[in-house]
Formats: structure tokens, sequence, C-alpha cells
């Protein structure tokens, strides 16, 4: 067989086994995993210039391009619009070895589904450099409700609910969730829910909001209107209209060690229709962030948390509590994060987390013991992927596959320095981390769009990506 590309004297890592093997590449697909495939071509190109590119991968990690499902990029949100468009953000992803990334596409106002996703479109259509989709949120029941099914039949099965953003008009009450969770068991699609318990939290809001305790607390009220207990009721409540319905859930961003217990004792119920994903974020970073002088600039939804928090988080990705690592990047520069003006509520939620979304994973999950490297696969590239309907071309280092390919060094590491990279963030949560798992080569579809660590892709090169079904294992 001719091969365009062999990436070769690598070991490459899929989430079962770890394997010596060449990887061959025929156009945008693998066409060939297997020992020996560069030095039989050598053999046969006679180097005469005509054979496949060699990519030597000695000494690295070859593995399957990360698969990061829970992105916004140019997001209209909380009085701006997230600074990572599909030109940045995806050049960031790229860096960070992330081949595959899902927005989500909101409508606004009074719009349809369909003018949610014509927008996100155009808001991808010639900048994006890896593939994409989108998650589709519905935000106004009665009228979205009878728009689901032909956006599924449009290749769109995963939907998008928030218990929260009230103001954004986005909330979804109770009887929207348990109506769209029996939609999606109906339409062989998936619910995602942002789950926190909003009156609550609005109650708790109302009694912090108020001169003295800002000026004395700042940032840190973020982290005490929002006790662990807002995210797990309301993780326990949309558990429970998922195991009524039988629709398929999948909760976002899960951040704490309750929510955690929540997913693991519905799994133990035998509830296979309940996913749960964290980010990186919440694995890492902890709330005594709030109470230093950038504290706002860590302000997201829901807040990062406290140190026991990540432990279980951990080892809810070692037991398969928790399904995935994704980012919830929406990022926002100091000038934007500044519109706070010392009132919490008025922070541009999110953060910046593409790039370093592997790096994090490994350095703190593979290095430390806490995951093997197939899990770190599993988790980032694998089971994200099959979870969300990607399953037959993402997420694999196998024939027949995407060659979506990231090379990573298992232990050399970089500091980070947003001034070095792609995202279009002023600060990063990282900065002068030192991370092992940036990628020195990634592939996306054949292409090589980084090369020596360096962005070397193309604008527009990625395309979307249809889905038939989400959430069947
Ligand atoms: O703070 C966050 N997470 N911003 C994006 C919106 C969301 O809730 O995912
Ligand atoms: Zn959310
Ligand atoms: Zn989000």
């Amino acid at each position: 067989m001719r091969f365009d590309t062999i990436i070769t004297n690598g070991t490459v890592v899929h989430a079962n086994k770890t394997e010596k093997a060449d990887v061959g590449i025929v156009g945008e697909k693998i066409a060939a995993v297997g020992k020996g495939l560069a030095k039989k071509a050598r053999g046969k190109g006679k180097n005469n210039g005509d054979g496949p590119r060699i990519i030597d991968a000695k000494g690295h990690y070859v593995i399957p391009g990360g698969v990061d499902v829970h992105v916004h990029l140019a997001l209209p949100f909380c009085g701006t619009t997230s600074s990572d468009d599909y030109n940045t953000g995806t050049r960031a992803a790229a860096r960070g070895g992330v081949t595959t990334l899902i927005d989500f596409a909101i409508p606004y106002g009074e719009e349809s589904l369909q003018q949610a996703v014509d927008n996100w479109h155009a808001k991808a259509d010639g900048k994006a450099c890896i593939d994409y989709t989108f998650h589709v949120a519905v935000t106004k029941w009665n009228q979205h409700k009878h728009q689901m099914a032909d956006m599924v039949k449009k290749g769109f099965p995963t939907f998008k609910q928030f218990m929260i953003y009230e103001r954004e008009g986005w909330q979804a009450d109770d009887a929207a969730i348990f109506g769209a969770l029996e939609k999606c068991r109906e339409l062989d699609a998936m619910l995602l829910i942002h789950a926190e318990s909003s009156r609550v939290l609005d109650e708790l809001i109302a009694r912090h909001h108020n001169e003295e305790e800002m000026k004395r607390l700042g940032a840190r009220l973020h982290a005490v209107t929002r006790p662990n207990f807002i995210e797990a009721e309301a993780i326990q409540r949309a558990v429970t209209w998922a195991e009524v319905t039988g629709g398929r859930l999948y909760v976002v961003h899960m951040s704490t060690a309750e929510g955690t217990e929540i997913i693991r004792a519905a799994h133990k119920r035998g509830l296979e229709n309940v996913f749960a994903e964290t980010c990186a974020q919440y694995l890492v970073l902890d709330d005594s962030l709030f109470d230093g002088p950038d504290g706002h600039l860590y302000g997201c939804c829901p807040q990062i948390k406290k140190k026991p928090d990540q432990k279980r988080l951990w080892r809810g990705l070692r037991d398969d509590t928790v399904c995935a690592v994704s980012t919830d990047t929406c990022t926002f520069t100091r000038e934007q994060k500044a519109m706070w003006q010392g009132d919490w509520t008025k922070i541009p939620m999110g953060m910046p987390g593409l790039e370093t979304l592997l790096p994090i994973v490994y350095t703190h999950g593979v290095l430390k013991d806490r995951l093997s490297v197939n899990e770190f696969v599993d988790k980032c590239c694998t089971a994200p992927a099959r979870i969300m309907g990607l399953g037959d071309r993402k997420g694999q280092i196998n024939k027949g596959y995407d060659a979506d390919i990231a090379i990573i060094h298992p232990k050399k590491k970089i500091k980070v320095d947003h001034a070095q990279m792609e995202t279009n963030a002023d600060w990063s949560p990282y900065q002068g981390w030192n991370l092992a798992g940036f990628s020195r080569t990634t592939l996306s579809r054949g292409k090589v769009i980084v090369d020596d660590y360096k962005f070397c892709g193309q604008n527009g090169w990625g395309k979307w990506l249809p889905r038939e079904t989400a959430g069947r294992m």
C-alpha cells in the first residue's frame, strides 16, 4: 500500500492498550497501524523523492487528537463577546493537540434553532482550522420543542439546556427539562444540562449583594454564593428526570464531589443514560484564587471549588463516573473581565482552556499517577468522541478513522506564557506553570497543522461534522 504520510518510531496510545507501531495515512484517513510501515515504504521508494512524508515520533507518544466537546467561541455573553473566535480558538486548540471541538449554537431572543445553527455556521465557516460541530441550545421550550426533530435530521443529535442564566434569556425550568429528556428519548438524541439550582442561587446572591460585603470580599463572593449544594441539588434533580423519562442526560462541567457521588449512585442503580463530564480547571484550580488581586479573572460558572472536589473528580475519572474532560472554553481578556468593577455578578464568566486541555490532564493526571496514559486518551479523546456520536471517525488511531493525531513528548515541559500562545487572551489561569503534553506535531485529517510546537495550519480547513445519534454506549 502507498501511504501519503507515515508516523514512525512512536508509541501509539489507545484507550485500551499501548503499542510500538507506525501509523500509515492515505489522504485524510488512517490506512494502517502496524510495525515497520516506514521501513517497507523506504524500501519501495528508494528515497527518490516520491515516497511518503515521514514524521519521526521517536521518544514520543502518538495519540488521537483531543476531542473537546464543550467550547464557546465568539459567544455573546455577560454583556460582551468571548474573545476567542473560530480563528484564534481553533488555532489554540490545534496547538494544544485538540483536533475536534463542539460549540453550542444558542438562539437569542425569539430565534429558532435553525437560526441559531445558521449563526454558528457563519462564525465557523472559512475560519475553523480543525473540525467542529454544535450542540443546539433549547432556550424557548414551547417553540423549540417542535424544532428538535428537524435538528436531529440535519445532523445535530445533542441539545443543551441551562438551569440558570435567566438574564440571558437562556433559562429552562423543570417542565422544559423533563419535556426535553422525553423528546431526546423519542429522537435517539441526548440532552446536555448546566446544573445549578437557580432560585436558591438567586436568593444567596441577593443576600450578599451589598456594598460592604463586595468591598470586603470581592470575587470571593462568587464562591460564597455557590456552595456545593447549588450544583448537587440540580444534578440530583436532572438525574431524577432522566431516570423517570429514560432520556439520555449529559451533565456538563461537573465541579463538585457531591455531584460525582450522585452520578456514581445513578450508575450503581443501573442508569446507563446518565453521563457527566468535568473540565480541566475543576481538576487543578481551587477557590483560594478568588482571594488574590486577580481573583475575578477566574470567575466561571460553576465556579472553581475546593481541593477535596478535585480529588473526587480525579477518582471519578478513574472509576468511570466522569466520562470525559472538556474545557468550557469561554475566553475573556483582562479588559473584558474588568467590567466587573468590584461586583462579582458582573464578571464575564469563563476562561481560556483549549490550548492547555491535554497538557493539564497529562501533567496533573498521568505524571501524578492519577490516570494511566490510556485513561488520559480515553477521557480526552476516545470517550468524548464516542458519547457525542463521532465514535466512527474521531478519537481513535485505527484503520478507517480520520487521521487526527497529536504527537506529545512524555516528559518535556513547556512553561505556560499567554504571550506565546495562540489563544486571544492576555492572561492564562496557568501562567508560569510547567506542563508536559503540548503537541509537538498535530495532524488534522492527514494535514500537519502544528509542527515543532508551532501552528502551521490553515483557516477554513476545518469541516462541520454531521452526527446521527449521541449517548449510545
Ligand atoms: O463560565 C462559563 N462556564 N461560561 C460559559 C457558559 C457556561 O455556563 O457554560
Ligand atoms: Zn454552563
Ligand atoms: Zn459552557
